[in-house]
Parts: structure tokens; sequence; C-alpha cells
């Protein structure tokens, strides 16, 4: 018998199934594509039915591939603050979820800032007022959904974010969100247990819709739903199981992730962090109730960006093209890309700012373009670098995974801005990693997460910072340019 574990990856854009050997390789992977409905400028919605379907349909392809027999443990990790609302005794969804880049309560978030609530609230749960968490989008369900309202009403309303409404049905009903995942709701305190009442009623959410929080790894649950009785063993967000998967582990260690967004995370150990510069405060996980934090810059676009170059502009036809077109070119020609298309997320939080292309001119073609929107992953992580730095939590080389860093021209653009050393693992899929990593010392398949990390890791490749600081200057000043015109 072999030993696999089974990661159920449930992210933005698509979500899939990858079985791990316990020495990391992938044994077998099964995907499919999520609809994204936007139904109105700002606003973005999944069909929670349809995350469900799928999902689970890739694990059975990929339990039917390896043997379920063979699947030791199951790791679940997912897109986090998305808002799925659900009846508990049907267990069908009650309106779409309501997902992490969607603006719909800008106004709202702006009124509790007005009424100077956002210095507690940031002080509580180490987030800020923005619509990007999960709790202003379950208020907005109450308010403007017949469905969700009766179902609250007659207390049969589920509140969870993804990992907790596919547990729910993979359990056949247990109600139970990770610490990781329930510290971006707004509605946990960074240092205590459970979901707070206090923070329920400013938002408007009932405690009693919403789930238990539970440790990120351990014996969590299982699921008969392979044909035999199979332990759920890691359940995180996506953000912080790459941190676990990218082996940051000692204080101070940071990774950076280019999925649909970007997000860095630094380990803070067990201080709970606290940003004077606008940067969030998270769980990175729980074990026996004990938590490790860390310090978080959310981008909101960074993938989505290049999609969007090749399904909206259609002046590409892949994302790899990017890198030839970059490379094809000595520089973008002074244009430079502000891709707030959903907002502005760390630092700057402007949830109404909307993009920039600044510096067309006649000389300006898709190669340009192409390499202003991979220059623009650079700018947005400098001004997290600097936000860090300004928090005392400076770094001295980052670690780069997710789809687009396998784009050599723009890990390369990275070291040579943020003038550190930055590492990129072979296997830049390291969500997917991390979450296996966590399901197998959960299930007790390695003694620790060090030992597992060293077994499934792999090797690095390093990319060292060559650009001159004449340059680094002349783009960083063409950035705050087109910054400016948000
Ligand atoms: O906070 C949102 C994040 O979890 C989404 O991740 O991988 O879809 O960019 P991703």
């Amino acid at each position: 018998m072999t030993d696999y574990v089974l990661v159920l990856d449930s992210g933005t854009t698509s979500t899939r199934a990858i079985a791990f050997d316990l020495h990391g390789a992938v044994a077998a992977v099964a995907q499919r594509p999520l609809t994204q409905h936007y139904p109105r400028p700002g606003w973005v919605e999944h069909d929670a039915s349809e995350i469900r379907d799928r999902t689970l349909s890739c694990m059975h392809e990929v339990a039917r591939k390896v043997g379920a027999a063979n699947i030791a443990a199951i790791g679940i990790t997912n897109q986090r603050e998305t808002v799925v609302a659900w009846d508990r005794q049907s267990g069908e969804p009650l309106a779409r979820a309501i997902v992490w880049q969607d603006r719909r309560t800008a106004d709202f978030c702006t009124g509790l800032k007005e009424a100077g609530h956002e210095p507690a609230v940031q002080k509580a749960t180490g987030l800020l007022l923005d619509p990007y968490f999960s709790a202003t989008k379950m208020r907005w369900l109450l308010d403007n959904d017949g469905q969700v309202r009766a179902a609250a009403r007659a207390g049969r309303l589920a509140f969870g974010t993804v990992e907790s409404w596919l547990l729910y049905h993979l359990t056949g009903g247990a109600h139970m969100t990770d610490a990781s995942n329930a510290s971006r709701t707004l509605l946990l305190p960074l240092d205590a247990p459970l979901f707070d009442s206090g923070l329920c009623g400013l938002f408007g959410v009932p405690h009693d819709a919403l789930p238990e929080v539970i440790d990120t790894y351990g014996e969590l649950a299982d699921t008969i739903l392979l044909g035999t009785r199979t332990p759920i063993a890691g359940l995180a967000g996506d953000q912080q199981a790459a941190t676990i998967g990218q082996a940051c582990f000692a204080f101070g260690e940071t990774k950076a992730t280019y999925g649909t967004g970007a997000f860095v995370l630094t380990n803070k150990g067990g201080e709970v962090p606290h940003s004077d510069h606008r940067l969030l405060g998270t769980v990175l996980m729980q074990r026996g109730g004990k938590r490790t934090y860390a310090l978080e810059g959310s981008v909101f676009v960074a993938g989505s960006l290049i999609q969007w170059l090749r399904d909206s502009l259609g002046i590409i036809s892949s994302a790899s093209e990017t890198e030839a077109l970059a490379r094809s070119v000595a520089d973008s020609g002074g244009v430079t890309i502000v891709p707030a298309l959903s907002g502005l997320g760390a630092p700057h939080w402007l949830a109404q700012a909307r993009g920039v292309i600044a510096g067309l001119s006649f000389a300006s073609g898709r190669a340009q373009i192409a390499r202003a929107a991979l220059e623009a992953m650079a700018h947005q992580t400098h001004d997290l670098a600097d936000a860090f730095a300004a928090d005392g939590a400076g770094w001295t080389g980052l670690r780069i995974d997710g789809g687009m860093s396998a784009n050599d021209w723009m890990a390369q653009d990275l070291a040579d801005m943020l003038d550190i050393p930055v590492e990129r693992p072979d296997m830049v899929e390291t969500t997917a990693l991390g979450a296996a990593i966590l399901a197998a010392v959960g299930a007790g398949l390695f003694g620790s997460l060090e030992d597992a990390v060293r077994a499934m890791r792999g090797t690095v490749r390093t990319f060292e910072p060559r650009m001159s600081e004449q340059v680094r200057v002349e783009r960083l000043q063409r950035w705050e340019k087109a910054l400016a015109a948000v």
C-alpha cells in the first residue's frame, strides 16, 4: 500500500484535487474551472453548488486514479473571505457566494469607518474595514436576500467560508472553520478562541449562523465519501497553506504567492501582530488551540491582470506569452499599469480606486503593455516591502510561488526591484503542497511540520538582484506618479 495525501485546493478561478506522495511528488491531478459571475461593476459572485460539485468530482477522479484505500489523509485549502450562505436542513445554498474581490459593501465599510470603529476592529481582529473581508458580505446577504433572511429567522441559516462549505458536505453536516480562515472574517479576535459576540453585533451577523472554530491540522473530521473512512487532517486558507509549503516556520520568514491576487505573509511566531502601516494581522495556523500568527500584505490583482490582457483585451493568447514579450523590448517605453481593477488592497486600501494605464504613446504596443503588466507585480510588492519595513518586519529574502511565479522574467524583476534574493521552489504549487504537509502531519504521517517539509518540498532556485540603482529609482518614480492618478 502506498500512502497519498489528497488535497482539495478550491481557488478563485478553478478548483482541483491533487494526490501527493510522501516525497512531495504529484501522483494525480484533476482540475475544473469555476464560473465567474460579474452581475454589476465591482461585484463578483460564485455558484456555491458549482464549487461543491466540481471539487467533489475532482476528488473522486483523483481517488479513482490512486485508489481510495491508498489515501491516508485529506487536506483542504481554499480562496479565503468568500462567503457562502446555506440552509442547514437541505444543505443547499441560499444565494450566490460573494467572492473576496467583491466591492459591494464599500459604503457600509465607509460608514463604519466614519463612525470611528476601525481602530478597535483592527486591534481585535488585525483587519481593516474593507469590503474584502467576510463580515460585511454576510450582512449584505441578510439585508438584501429574502431567502437568507428567512433562513436566519427560522434558525436554519449557516454562514461559512469555502472550507466550511466543503467540510459540511464531506462530513455530512459538520459546521466548522479553521482558525486561519476564521481570522479573515472580521469576527474573530486574534487572541480569542471563538467568534466574538460584540463583533457579530457591530456587523449585524447572527452568532448562531457561524461555524465552530477548530485547529488547522490534527484529527479534525472524517469523510466516508470515498467509500472508506478517510481523515480530514488539514484545513487552511490558501495563503496560510502556501506559507507552510514555503517552510516559513521561523520568525520573519516571508513568502509571496502570485495567484489571482498576490499575498505576502511574514511569520510572526506566537506574537499577536499589529501594523501601523495598513498591513493585516492574521492567524497562520492553530494546533491544540495554540496559534502562530503572520503579518500579511494583500494585493488584489496579480495573475488576474494577465488574464484580463488575454480575455478582455485579447493582446496575448496565453499567460506564458508575457515572458517573451517582456524580453523582446528593453523597457516598457514609459508605460505604467496600476492594476486597481477591483480597488487597491494593501497598503493603500482604496476600495473605489480603478485601474490606470499611463504613459501611452504611438510607440506603445503589446510588448510594452505586457512588460508594464509584469512590472506592476514588482511595483505592488515593493509598496508592501516598504510597509513591512516600516512595521519593523523588513525582508532579507523573499520566497515566491503561485502559477505566475513560473515566469522567470517576473522572478528576476522582483529580485531587482526589491534588491534582495528571491527564492522559487521548482514546484510552484506551494498552496496545495502546504495543505498536504498540514494533513500529513495532522494524520501522524510525519512527526513535525519541519520533517514533512524536508521530505516533501523539493529544490529551489534563487534569483539574485542585478539592476542598477538608477533604473530602480526611475521605475519607482514612474509608479508613484501613476499611482497618484487612480
Ligand atoms: O484572500 C484571497 C485569497 O485567498 C485568494 O487567493 O490564490 O485565488 O489568489 P488566490
